[in-house]
């Protein structure tokens, strides 16, 4: 059973994979945060998630995240992990990505890093993702890619599966890019990240590497020349492993039309109308952090300024809801009132 292989790898790797440096560079996690808006009223998922790492450095910009994975040694490693740093605001549990037993729509975003080419039906984990998320919601997704070309991809998944057998298959940008369109999901963001790393730190992670060094030597000296996305040379510092990292920023895009009720949260209904959004006061507040934060997705802003700008343009939102909103944009009154009047020299009080 698969499963089995992949408790079994990722017990071995439980200490060894969250405290690795290539875990934790500016492009391995940096660049995938980077994706994750600040906003401590949002609710994530990170799916497989290892020991956590992930996991912590999106509970730095929101509300709470749960991870899951199906390896208890690895839920057990993020708990003490989030415990030693003090981390509060992430429960972990157990689960598998491609059967979550969890409500649709119930978190803001769901993100997960190099898990699919672990997955045999890799597609099923970014659906569920799909499902998970509220409308408008955030899936940043990164994973290593395969090469195109078929004698690089099949000479690198000799050596992938000897020093960790529970790999499955890696995937190319364009079959990433497939899973998410299949779901109906729309590409926002993509970018493809050149990474070097130790290959012998690599290779001893994998509970296979050690006894399978020799016979991955022999492949090495194989290595086709149209490898692109895995790679090795060697230079003064021992020898070097060149990947690629796919990284996106999906979005479940759902047509937000005037008059059609929203569901923000399991019992926050509210009406989109021309002229305003109705409801109760919190619902009107989240009206207006909704369509703030939908329009700056939809325009690749993350910081939803200008989205709230526009808002105040075009809509009769009530100017006290507004006000109380303007700090998490890092905004005071006299700013909105600069920004929405151009011409004048200063803002003044509104
Ligand atoms: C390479 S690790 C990545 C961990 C984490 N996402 C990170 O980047 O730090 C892959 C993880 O996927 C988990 N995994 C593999 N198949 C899974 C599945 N079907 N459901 C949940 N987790 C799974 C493994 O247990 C392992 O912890």
């Amino acid at each position: 059973m698969y499963e089995d292989s992949i408790r079994e790898e990722f017990t071995h790797q439980s200490r060894s994979f969250g405290t690795s440096p290539a875990m934790t560079s500016a492009e391995t996690l940096g660049a995938l945060i980077e994706l994750v808006p600040e906003d401590a009223g949002a609710d994530w998922i990170d799916i497989a998630c290892g020991p956590g790492v992930v996991s912590r450095a999106v509970a730095g910009k929101v509300g709470s995240v749960k991870g899951v994975d199906l390896t208890p040694a690895m839920i057990e490693e993020a708990e003490r992990r989030a415990c030693d740093e003090g981390v509060e605001n992430v429960a972990f549990a157990l689960g598998d990505a491609t059967a979550l037993d969890l409500d649709d729509d119930s978190f803001d975003g769901a993100i997960t890093r190099l898990s699919l080419h672990h997955i045999p039906a890799p597609g099923r984990v970014v659906a569920e993702m799909a499902r998970l998320v509220r409308p408008e919601g955030l899936i940043p997704v990164s994973d290593i890619v395969a090469d195109r070309d078929r004698d690089a991809s099949a000479w690198r998944e000799e050596i992938e599966r000897l020093r960790d057998p529970s790999h499955w298959a890696c995937q190319t940008p364009e079959g990433l890019r497939a899973m998410g369109e299949v779901v109906g999901l729309v590409l926002d963001e993509e970018q493809l990240i050149p990474i070097e790393i130790d290959f012998d730190d690599w290779l001893e992670r994998g509970s296979g590497g050690s006894a399978a060094a020799d016979l991955v030597a022999q492949l090495l000296r194989g290595q086709p020349a149209t490898a692109e996305s895995f790679s090795v040379s060697e230079n003064a510092g021992g020898r070097r492993l060149h990947q690629r990292y796919w990284l996106a920023l999906l979005v479940a895009r759902r047509e937000i039309q005037e008059g059609t009720a929203l569901r923000l949260r399991d019992d926050d209904l509210i009406q989109s109308t021309p002229g305003g959004a109705v409801g109760t006061e919190a619902q009107q507040m989240a009206a207006i952090v909704h369509l703030a934060r939908n329009q700056a997705v939809g325009a690749h802003r993350r910081d939803g300024r200008q989205a709230l700008f526009e808002i105040c343009r075009t809509q009769r939102a009530d100017d006290r809801l507004v006000g109380a909103h303007l700090p998490s944009f890092g905004m005071d009154r006299a700013a909105l009132v600069l920004a929405l009047n151009p011409g004048s020299s200063q803002g003044g009080d509104a």
